[in-house]
């Protein structure tokens, strides 16, 4: 079969992008949309970030997806289009590919780069499945192109990152998901809440790759807007905020500076913080509430043996 890849990259173009980080630069609390983590390296960096003994989020997903392989494979049946959100380098969803037998599949990720060049490597592993990928920021608007006809659509949605939206946004992306799934559904993964020792671990890491990672959405922002961030100026910070159920990431500036970029500028002074993520941690609860808010009627639900994450499918 003919091997088509198809990259939407043109639709992310770097102007797109001045007016949203300006604003977050400019409030009065600075923040930076997660989004911009994943460039090239920040790419490769979350990759190692999931190698990480301490990020329990990834071995978990995956000791459940091969436990209960058979359970899940009944459940979403194979065929269809596998639509990966956040496709990265593509390894979860070919993890499935064996067991679900998708017809198609349509890799989605704003970095659209390393996407292209992981696709190529596994349309060559599995020349029978056809494989697209398109660079979307999908964050707002899902748009699936109306080449994928295919009546069943598997969303595959793993790693959590639905917790990385406030929950009214997940409502209105999980929203979109069920409206354009058809005959298929939602299979995703989503962390839960547990001790603060195994979050702070999970997410501020001894190796300190989980700091790089942070402090490069810097290098990122510099090469957007042309802005003179020094990363050895801001220190990575995590909180842990009990009330909303969720981890916060922050970047601390460790001096007082003064940061320019297109005729604009922002000062910080020694111990000012940059917002860069939330990671929401829902209970099994809170998880079906959002998903049946959000239209779906039924879940499925794995889990592993101490309760830390869970993989979902929902319909
Ligand atoms: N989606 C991942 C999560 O919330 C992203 C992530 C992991 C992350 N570690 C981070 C984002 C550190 C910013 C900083 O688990």
């Amino acid at each position: 079969m003919q091997t088509l890849i198809t990259s939407a990259a043109q639709s992310i173009t770097r102007n797109d992008f001045i007016p949203e980080i300006e604003m977050g630069l400019l409030a009065q609390s600075a923040w930076i949309s997660p989004k911009f983590l994943y460039d090239p390296l920040g790419s490769h960096l979350f990759t190692a970030i999931t190698l990480l003994p301490e990020y329990y989020p990834s071995n978990t997903e995956k000791n459940i997806f091969s436990q209960y392989q058979n359970q899940i494979t009944d459940a979403v049946g194979s065929g269809g289009t596998l639509i990966d959100l956040g496709a990265g380098n593509c390894q979860k969803a070919e993890y499935l590919f064996n067991s679900l037998k998708p017809a198609s599949y349509l890799a989605i990720d704003f970095s659209v780069e390393y996407l292209q060049d992981a696709l190529t490597k596994i349309q060559g592993k599995y020349p029978h499945i056809h494989m697209q990928c398109i660079g979307m920021d999908f964050s707002k608007q899902i748009v699936i192109p109306n080449s994928i006809t295919t009546c069943k659509r598997t969303f595959f949605y793993p790693g959590s990152s639905i917790g990385n939206f406030l929950k009214s946004e997940a409502i209105q992306l999980l929203r979109q998901i069920k409206n354009q799934a058809r005959d298929g559904g939602l299979l995703i993964g989503v962390d839960l809440m547990k001790e603060d020792s195994v979050l702070m671990a999970a997410y501020d890491d001894p190796l300190k790759v989980t700091a790089a990672f942070n402090l490069n959405i810097l290098r990122s922002i510099n090469s957007h807007i042309g802005s003179n961030f020094k990363v050895d100026q801001f220190r990575h910070t995590v909180k842990i905020n009990h009330a909303e159920n969720r981890v916060e990431l922050y970047l601390e500036a460790l001096e007082d500076l003064t940061v320019s970029w297109l005729g604009n500028s922002r000062v910080f002074k020694r111990g000012d913080l940059i917002h860069t993520e939330n990671s929401h941690k829902y209970t099994i609860e809170s998880i079906k509430e959002l998903l049946k808010n959000a239209g779906f009627e039924t879940a499925q639900i794995w889990t592993d043996p101490k309760n830390y994450f869970a993989v979902i499918y929902a319909q």
